[in-house]
């Protein structure tokens, strides 16, 4: 509709905007200045969809598992103890401070919140300031009818700057602190997942218990593999949702594009309502659970998803990686780390700027001195060069897809080894300081 508007509109329009500067309304009145003003419109709708969309799929997280059930607690009319904001902040949710009311910031400031009580939790959920996950209450409000989760449960942090976890949003950061499988093992009934994995609950439960904090398995309800042969999880590291314009292929194992990926999350893991198609998942050897699910062709009426992955894609690839802050390396090692990486041949698969290659960004486990588990568990049975701006933001966790590595230096190690680089002490920690700059 909007091209359709004569330019003299959009100029009026302009200037009756105060978000509008001088110099952009005056710019343009072609079909140029409509692509910017869609832009924008996109952006805000993206981040709308990322922040506080859950697809329905609170048909999923409250109505069938309950897990509402299990944070209003049995005072509320849920089951057991309920869980306090403290329980929250430790299981790694986050708390939007931009959705507090001023009295209630000062009030935790001053220390007057109860944050033993999960009272305290439900009055942050009416308040929507839980972030990636909503609260539907009851019409009077006095009790949490179910639960719905958003993309930015597991791809948003806070900056901390009211307390620990709680702060303003940092949209697209992988959060690292957050329990995912703690938070789901709190549902009351797993039947649902136990049925579809064709395990008893207990199984499901013990699973869920082995994630730990930073990690999700997007492929459990594709496989059924809840271990790696070595016995540990087989659950992945949260990668960031920041830095991905460019990229080609997306995830760990190179599943897609990130719309691919974000229709794929919205559907079969976060239980929203929409559309997926994807004849790969209709392999019963690599993907038996989603092979008698029907999970490679996905249709939900009325489609909650589908009309929101436009301004979803355009929203991820416009969110930049965060430039590492001042005195968090040391510029002086970081300008001959950069030296290293050069004449290491780094940069061969992390090319500058989105630090992954321009093409067919995947490579086998061989290449890269690994095991291939994780891999043999995509399609393309390898593993996506992971673009490595904003690494600073999450050190905790570790790195590759598992976070095999605990430390930068451990990675630098493994290279050392795998490519018969014999770096020097010090050439490694100047590398690691370059790696921390990005
Ligand atoms: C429960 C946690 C969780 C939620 C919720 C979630 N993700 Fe993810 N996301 C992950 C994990 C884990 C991966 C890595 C998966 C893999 O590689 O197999 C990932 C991968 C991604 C990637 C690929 C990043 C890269 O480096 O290529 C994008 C993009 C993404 N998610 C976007 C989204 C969007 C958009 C939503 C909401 C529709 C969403 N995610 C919801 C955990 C989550
Ligand atoms: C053959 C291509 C290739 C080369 C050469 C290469 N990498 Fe990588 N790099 C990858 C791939 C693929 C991954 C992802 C591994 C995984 O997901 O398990 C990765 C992951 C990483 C990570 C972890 C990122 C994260 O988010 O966990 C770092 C750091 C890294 N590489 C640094 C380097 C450095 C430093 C060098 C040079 C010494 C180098 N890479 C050389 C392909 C390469």
């Amino acid at each position: 509709m909007r091209r359709k508007l004569p330019a003299l509109t959009w100029v009026l329009m302009c200037a009756a905007s105060l978000a509008c500067t001088a110099a952009w309304c005056d710019d343009d009145d072609g079909p140029g200045h409509d692509n910017e003003h869609a832009a924008r419109d996109m952006i805000a709708a993206g981040r709308h969809t990322f922040r506080f969309d859950t697809f329905g799929d609170e048909a999923f997280w409250g109505d069938t598992l309950r897990l509402h059930q299990a944070i209003e607690g049995s005072r509320f009319g849920g089951v057991g103890a309920g869980v306090s904001p403290k329980t929250a902040l430790a299981v790694g949710l986050k708390v939007d401070v931009d959705a507090l009311p001023g009295s209630l910031i000062q009030a935790l400031r001053r220390g007057q919140v109860n944050l033993d009580d999960p009272a305290t939790t439900l009055a942050l959920l009416k308040l929507n300031a839980v972030i990636g996950v909503t609260g539907f209450f009851s019409p009077g409000g006095s009790s949490l009818r179910s639960i719905g989760i958003q993309c930015a449960l597991c791809h948003s942090a806070v900056d901390n700057s009211l307390a620990p976890g709680i702060g303003h949003r940092l949209d697209g950061w992988a959060n690292r602190d957050l329990n995912v499988g703690a938070i789901v093992a709190l549902a009351p009934d797993l039947s649902a997942v136990a049925t579809l994995l064709r395990v008893d609950q207990a199984t499901v439960r013990k699973v869920l218990a082995a994630w730990g904090p930073g990690k999700f398995d997007a492929e459990l309800l594709l496989d059924g593999k809840g271990f790696r042969p070595d016995g540990n999880t087989a659950a992945t590291l949260i990668p960031p949702a920041f830095g991905l314009a460019g990229v080609n292929l997306h995830t760990w194992v190179g599943w897609g594009s990130v719309t691919h990926w974000n229709a794929f999350v919205a559907t079969l893991e976060m239980h929203g309502k929409g559309t997926f198609f994807d004849p790969r998942l209709a392999d019963a050897e690599q993907f038996p659970v989603a092979a008698r699910a029907g999970f490679d062709n996905v249709r939900n009426d009325p489609d909650l998803v589908s009309s929101k992955l436009p301004a979803l894609h355009f929203y991820q690839l416009a969110l930049a990686a965060p430039a590492a802050p001042r005195g968090s390396f040391s510029a002086a090692a970081a300008g001959r780390g950069q030296r290293v990486f050069q004449a290491s041949h780094c940069d061969s698969c992390h090319v500058p700027p989105t630090f992954t290659e321009p093409g067919w960004n995947l490579h086998t486990p061989a290449e890269l001195g690994i095991d291939d588990f994780q891999a043999n568990r995509a399609p393309a049975r390898g593993y996506r060069t992971a673009p490595l701006k904003g690494l600073w933001t999450h050190l905790a966790g570790g790195f590759y897809h598992d976070g095999r590595f605990a430390t930068l230096a451990a990675v630098v190690d493994h290279y050392d080894v795998q490519f018969s680089l014999h770096l020097s002490p010090q050439e490694k920690s100047d590398l690691v300081e370059y790696l921390k700059s990005l």
